[in-house]
């Protein structure tokens, strides 16, 4: 069985979609371990609640190296073969990067390179795109930057607010980020260049 670990700060709504596809016979893969960086993460309740091994990592007062040499051993304790961050609010450090080579997801809520960063919902309505969307990528050093699996796009309605355009988006989140799973533990897939093609 393909062993996740899931790295998550929040909610953990994407965690909770990911894991109720496995549950659910949708993704053939198995959740190794969810761990958080905040101990007050509703996500780590939820992963406890599923019976899934969940792990507070905190990372106060530990510089960034420290941190994510803790991280990687936890990783690597419960033999993860693919590394998903879902709303983990931490950047990585290139040692980490090259612990998992092309082994690390993200999803971001919005159609990458639009929008990096924070606040990628406000970003695209104040900048008044018409599209946005939520993009699973490879991770790499820079932020939010690696080579792209795959991007769901939706409209920006004239009456869109931050909290209804998030909704929008984040129910195209929890569809694609266990498709982007599915894919890349089906090893059916080369990167040239920035391009993830799917053989
Ligand atoms: C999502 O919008 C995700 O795209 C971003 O952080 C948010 C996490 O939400 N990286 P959740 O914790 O998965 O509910």
């Amino acid at each position: 069985m393909r062993r996740l670990g899931i790295l998550i700060s929040g909610r953990g709504s994407n965690f909770e979609a990911i894991a109720a596809n496995i549950a659910g016979g949708r993704l053939e893969a198995e959740i190794a371990v969810v761990i958080s960086n905040r101990a007050d993460a509703p996500g780590l309740e939820v992963a406890r609640s599923r019976g899934l091994t969940a792990v507070c990592i905190p990372s106060k007062g530990l510089d960034r190296l420290e941190y994510d040499r803790l991280l990687i051993g936890e990783l690597q304790k419960h033999d993860v073969e693919l590394v998903c961050l879902a709303g983990f609010m931490r950047l990585l450090s290139a040692q980490f990067i090259r612990a998992f080579p092309n082994r690390i997801l993200n999803i971001h809520p919005s159609l990458l390179p639009a929008f990096p960063g924070l606040d990628a919902q406000h970003q695209a309505l104040a900048h008044g795109v018409k599209l946005a969307g939520c993009t699973v990528h490879f991770v790499d050093e820079d932020l939010d930057a690696g080579p792209i699996v795959m991007q769901a796009s939706v409209p920006v309605e004239d009456g869109d607010t931050e909290e209804t355009l998030c909704a929008r988006i984040l129910q195209q989140e929890h569809r694609i980020y266990s498709e982007a799973i599915a894919r890349v533990l089906s090893g059916q897939y080369t990167i040239a260049g920035r391009r993830v093609l799917f053989t």
